[in-house]
């Protein structure tokens, strides 16, 4: 059997990754394959258990930036061995909101840890398991941050840990995918997130179809 596709999501807060996430994952059923939708962090029991100290519990608040890493890439060693590898070994289509391009963008940039080591707490966790394509959705920060107040207005935000960061955090961020996207630019495709859903679904198709 051929082997499956792992497809990773990234970009800033308020991407619009999850609906493109559904958009893709309907196409691709619809044209016969098997999908597997996932997130980080979580995807398994204890990853989300990991998400929810990582993202919402007041014991998190304030943990060290190497805390975060740590806990971050315990998510994607279960992830990568419960779920992503048996899901390629099987032939899927396997499409991750989020795999370790976030953790160099926001623990490498936004929080300022050491690029190498970052890099080699991420190789220790994900071993030879590698994304066949990345598509960074990126949207200016004044729309991102529109959408978010467009979404706290409607379901109340739970207290969210990254949501919180200063304005200078998610410019790191950005500037951390711009970089991954200069230097990996075969496997990291900048996708312009900014529009309707249909017409951003459109460009996420043309990089799927024209990669794989
Ligand atoms: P999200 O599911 O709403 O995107 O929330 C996940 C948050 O975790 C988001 O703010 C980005 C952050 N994150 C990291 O800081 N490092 C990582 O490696 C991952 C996967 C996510």
């Amino acid at each position: 059997m051929a082997r499956g596709r792992l497809i990773t999501f990234e970009g800033g807060e308020a991407g619009g990754k999850s609906t493109q996430i559904r958009l893709l994952s309907e196409r691709l059923r619809s044209a016969g394959m098997v999908v597997r939708e996932l997130r980080e962090p979580g995807g398994t029991p204890l990853g989300e258990k990991i998400r929810h100290l990582l993202k919402h519990d007041p014991d998190g608040r304030g943990m060290a930036a190497e805390t975060e890493l740590l806990l971050m890439n315990a998510s994607r060693a279960e992830l990568v061995r419960q779920s992503i590898r048996p899901a390629l070994a099987a032939g899927e289509m396997v499409l991750c909101d989020r795999f370790y391009d976030s953790t160099t963008a926001y623990q490498a940039g936004g929080r300022g840890l050491d690029g190498a080591a970052v890099r080699s707490v991420i190789d220790f966790a994900v071993g030879d398991t590698h994304p066949d394509l990345t598509l960074w959705l990126r949207v200016p920060r004044e729309i991102a941050l529109q959408r978010l107040a467009g979404r706290n207005a409607l379901t109340p935000s739970l207290d969210d840990r990254f949501e919180a960061e200063k304005e200078a955090f998610f410019e790191r961020v950005d500037e951390a995918y711009a970089a991954l996207a200069a230097a990996e630019p075969q496997r990291v495709r900048i996708i312009d997130a900014n529009g309707d859903p249909g017409t951003v679904a459109e460009r996420v198709w043309h990089e799927v179809a024209s990669q794989l």
